[in-house]
């Protein structure tokens, strides 16, 4: 069997990865390396932990000897690297935190990849870097990020993964290790850890909490239903050219207020609270530092090389997304206890 390793897999969007390859592809082996950080949830893969070829693997990317002892046991047919600190707002109260495992772990990976790949000559191999638009920086009103546009990035969340994305490329050009990179706009979805905007409303109009909108709510974010992301990865990770880049996003950008008074609508019916209870709720609150303005994608390179085109429009995805929320009561509750609660005390004095 094909080994395939998956990093990040109990995360939001790897563990929709880890389900999609599991399910389609009995061929492969799928190893999910995860550390199982507060954002890394084994209950996200229930459902298919008992498949024959599922293996879940607790490490840690930042271990050098692990990781190399990992790649020469498996000897790995593919790597599909998640694995991160993810949100924008951590990396501001602990940058360093990121560029452990952003950067450090990133080049750990492809150190042992290139061992495995320089002692295979002739063996398939591809290392696909899962990575962000962020590394391009803001938009104004108008444009959009292509692959060719220059990197920018300003929160110490984006410079981490523009710095792993450089090095992913440079391991590409020095040592001709085959790799791909993606950049995707934000995402959405069930299993989202509710840190994020989309999440975390959903938790507190559960709760009858404040909505902290930073500034005005007028920066713009380009939304992609995680399901879409997972499919677009399946494609690059098999149909794309070695040492070519490919945005994702859905042409479908939205203020963050209106994203959010949407959502207070769809939540207003579902729990058959009066129309305009939720949106009573929102709470402008300081804004973020360096928050970038504007971010949209321009996915034409995906959609003309491998017909990819996202499915599920933004008021279908938010109405399936919190349908699972208040379905998974359980996973919210879990979720938001302990250290949650300690992280969102510290924001709220800081403000
Ligand atoms: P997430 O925070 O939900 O999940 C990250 C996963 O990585 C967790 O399971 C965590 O336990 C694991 N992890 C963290 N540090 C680790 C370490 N040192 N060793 C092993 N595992 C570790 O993140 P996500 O939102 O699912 O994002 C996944 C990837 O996609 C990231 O690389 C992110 O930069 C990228 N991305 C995310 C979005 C988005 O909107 N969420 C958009 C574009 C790109
Ligand atoms: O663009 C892709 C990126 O999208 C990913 O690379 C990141 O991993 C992912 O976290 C996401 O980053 P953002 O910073 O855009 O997502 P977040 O959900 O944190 O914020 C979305 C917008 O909402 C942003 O403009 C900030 C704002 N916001 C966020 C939070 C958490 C608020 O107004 N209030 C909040 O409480």
């Amino acid at each position: 069997m094909k080994k395939i390793l998956i990093t990040g897999g109990a995360g939001f969007i790897g563990s929709h990865v880890v389900r999609r390859f599991v399910n389609l592809y009995p061929d492969y082996s799928i190893h999910n390396l995860d550390k199982l950080t507060y954002a890394g949830n084994l209950e996200n893969l229930k459902d298919i932990e008992s498949c024959p070829n599922y293996r879940f693997i607790k490490g840690d990317i930042t271990d050098a000897t692990f990781i190399n002892t990992l790649f020469k046991t498996e000897n790995y047919y593919g790597v599909i690297h998640l694995a991160a600190e993810s949100h924008v707002d951590r990396s501001i109260l602990n940058p360093l935190e990121f560029v452990y495992t952003n950067v450090i772990g990133t080049v750990n990976l492809l150190e042992a990849a290139k061992v495995q790949f320089l002692n295979n000559p002739g063996s398939f191999f591809r290392f696909y870097h899962v990575s962000t638009d962020e590394v391009y920086g803001a938009l104004g009103d108008t444009g959009m990020f292509t692959e060719n546009t220059a990197y920018d990035p300003h929160s110490p969340y984006s410079a981490s993964k523009a710095s792993s994305d450089h090095f992913v490329r440079a391991y590409q050009d020095t040592f001709k290790l085959p790799t791909v990179i993606s950049n995707c706009s934000n995402n959405y979805g069930p299993n989202h850890f509710p840190e994020k905007l989309i999440p975390l409303c959903i938790h507190n109009i559960s709760h009858l909490k404040p909505l902290p909108i930073y500034g005005k709510g007028e920066n713009v974010r380009d939304w992609l239903y995680v399901e879409d992301h997972a499919r677009a990865i399946d494609l690059i990770f098999h149909k794309a050219q070695n040492a070519s880049t490919y945005n994702i996003g859905g042409h479908n950008e939205w203020k963050n207020i209106d994203v959010i008074r949407m959502l207070c609508r769809i939540m207003d019916v579902k729990l058959q609270r009066a129309e305009g209870t939720s949106a009573q709720l929102i709470t402008f609150v300081k804004d973020r530092a360096g928050h970038d303005q504007r971010y949209a994608i321009d996915a034409t390179k995906l959609q003309n090389d491998l017909g990819w085109l996202p499915s599920v429009t933004f008021e279908e995805g938010l109405h399936k997304t919190v349908d699972w929320y208040l379905e998974n009561q359980k996973w919210l509750q879990a979720v938001t206890s302990g250290a949650y609660q300690n992280y969102y005390s510290e924001q709220y004095t800081k403000r």
